[in-house]
């Protein structure tokens, strides 16, 4: 069960300044432990701009990028990370389309946003990136493993 759960697969999600500003903190959190994901690690933090283009590296070419950066770094991110079968496909899924006026209602962006460049959650899209993504906004020893009383009922 131990080992089960150190395999377990992990997703980098951060809730971005715009939404941390609205107030949306325990909504998008609410969202994906409701679904049965599980929180492994969390913190507060206001990247630095040189941290933010780190973490949007793959994006240096695109016209938006420095704007992204300065947004990124324009205040406080909740940096996560969520653990459980498929959390990094589906976290997509729950997140919705990266332009919120092309996300699905009941999608967080659906619901909650309205311009792609304040789309208020991040999350890792693929199995390469949340690893690179963790790695980046986390020390080892800041993700915990444990197990929930609750994993029984979920798998
Ligand atoms: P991207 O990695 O393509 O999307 P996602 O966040 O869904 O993985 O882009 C990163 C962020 O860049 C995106 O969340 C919002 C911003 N962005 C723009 O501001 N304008 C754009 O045209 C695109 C594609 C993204």
């Amino acid at each position: 069960k131990e080992a089960h759960a150190a395999e377990m697969e992990r997703s980098f999600i951060a809730i971005k300044p715009d939404g941390v500003q609205r107030g949306l903190i325990a909504e998008i959190i609410s969202r994906f432990e409701r679904k049965g994901f599980k929180l492994v690690a969390i913190k507060i933090v206001i990247p630095s701009k040189d941290f933010a283009q780190k973490h949007y590296h793959d994006l240096k070419e695109r016209p938006f990028f420095n704007g992204l950066c300065d947004f990124l770094s324009s205040g406080p991110v909740v940096a996560m990370v969520w653990e459980g079968e498929g959390v990094i496909k589906y976290g997509r899924k729950l997140i919705g389309a990266t332009d919120p006026q092309k996300s699905e209602p009941g999608t967080i962006r659906g619901d909650l946003a309205v311009g792609v460049g304040r789309n208020i959650i991040h999350g890792s899209d693929g199995p390469e990136t949340a690893k690179d993504e963790i790695n980046l906004w986390f020390k080892p020893e800041e993700l915990t493993n444990y197990s929930s009383n609750a994993e029984k009922w979920i798998y």
